[in-house]
């Protein structure tokens, strides 16, 4: 599907629907007349083919309990094989409302109070909250930039757990916000690291759909395999970032080694009683069947937003920095060149009147820049770019 059908079909109004995104903006910004370009969803509907299977069990009516649905794990191999090539055991898969819920689990479940979680900033905010909340040390090994690319720094992350020694490490890949698909070999060597001194992974796989050409994304999972660390590694993912379905709470912890699935049973019986989304496996069942031309379509506008954004900065703001958009919908944007850390949200939320992602939720380094969500419909990208640009000017 093209950018121009996709637009034509999919694009919705969410102002007015309870969309966090949009309804929340007095609450989490203090002011409500501000263009959302923020929070990591989209401004258009779920696949044609998911509504329809939504509306028909609606009708239905009778909501009970529910066991999963019939073909759904062939429905999940098969858009594996055909998107990610990632090969998944039935019995490592587990169910559960959200990622956010399930790192706070897998932390919850294989480390106690005081121990380390090792991550990498700038990074996903809830990584934070997840080891702060639950009282564990925060260890945290930024990512560097080198040749307008983030790296690991392999020296200092060795480094961190050898004086922290950390329980477990905490990967985003591909990463939010700075948008690597990270390449096999900086994965295998992360693993190997982790494996010298027996740090537990878990690899936060939500993205995994969102590839930008050019770019392949290579899980966790299949280079623990392939290294013989498959029992040290825990997979998340879901298709609620993919195919718009965040709130209909269904998500995947795949854990591969058995000694593992034992200890994180024992916790499940003692700590969580959560019955099987009825409506956000159907959901993802059916994106997963028919959800290709879709996500083609989606690609091809976050690509040209991107284009926008980058074109538009060189030619208007040259000394802005846009990170290359290797995966995710999420441009990273680096505005020191023309604004003051201090001044960054005077002029981002002020005056251009944007609501976006500051730099330091991601990091207490990242202040001057932002995070920019592009899955939504040009002019909203336009909108915002031009009235950034306006206010950087002025
Ligand atoms: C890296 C990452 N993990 C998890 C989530 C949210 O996952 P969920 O809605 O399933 O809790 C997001 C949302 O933006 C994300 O970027």
């Amino acid at each position: 599907m093209d950018k121009e059908q996709f637009i034509q079909q999919y694009a919705v109004e969410r102002q007015g629907t309870n969309a966090v995104k949009w309804d929340a903006l007095k609450e989490r910004f203090g002011a409500d007349d501000l263009l959302p370009i923020w929070v990591a969803d989209m401004e258009f509907s779920t696949p044609e083919t998911v509504k329809q299977a939504l509306i028909q069990r609606i009708e239905h009516g009778a909501f009970g309990y529910t066991q999963v649905a019939q073909g759904y794990f062939e429905a999940y191999q098969g858009w594996q094989d055909r998107h990610e090539q990632t090969k998944f055991e039935k019995d490592w898969l587990y169910f559960s409302t959200g990622v956010v819920q399930s790192f706070y689990d897998l932390i919850a479940c294989f480390s106690e109070e005081g121990e380390g979680v090792l991550i990498q900033p700038p990074v996903y905010y809830p990584f934070f909250h997840a080891i702060q909340d639950q009282k564990r040390a925060l260890i945290s090994s930024e990512l560097i930039l080198v040749e307008n690319r983030y790296v690991p720094n392999f020296v200092d992350f060795e480094e961190k757990i050898k004086t922290h020694r950390p329980k477990i490490f905490l990967l985003c890949s591909p990463h939010n916000p700075l948008s690597r698909v990270w390449h096999k070999e900086e994965i295998a060597q992360l693993l190997e690291i982790c494996h010298r001194y027996q740090v537990l992974v878990i690899s936060d796989e939500i993205h995994s759909d969102l590839i930008l050409p050019g770019h392949a994304f290579v899980s966790t999972v299949t280079v623990a395999k392939e290294l013989g660390y498959l029992d040290e590694v825990f997979v998340l993912n879901a298709p609620s970032k993919t195919f718009n379905l965040a709130s209909l709470l269904n998500s995947h912890v795949w854990i591969p080694g058995e000694e593992k699935r034992n200890l994180y049973e024992n916790w499940v019986k003692r700590y969580k009683q959560t019955e099987n989304s009825l409506l956000g496996q159907l959901a993802a069942k059916t994106a997963y069947e028919t959800g290709d031309e879709w996500l083609e379509g989606l690609l091809a506008v976050v690509a040209s937003n991107y284009a926008y954004v980058k074109e538009t900065f060189a030619k208007e703001l040259p000394k802005i920095i846009v990170t290359p958009l290797e995966g995710t919908y999420l441009a990273w944007i680096d505005l020191r060149a023309y604004v003051s850390e201090q001044e960054v949200k005077k002029v981002v939320q002020d005056t251009a009147k944007l609501a976006v992602d500051f730099g330091e939720w991601f990091s207490p380094n990242a202040q001057g820049f932002i995070r920019l969500n592009l899955a939504t419909i040009p002019q909203n990208v336009e909108q915002a770019v031009q009235q950034l640009v306006a206010a950087i000017k002025k």
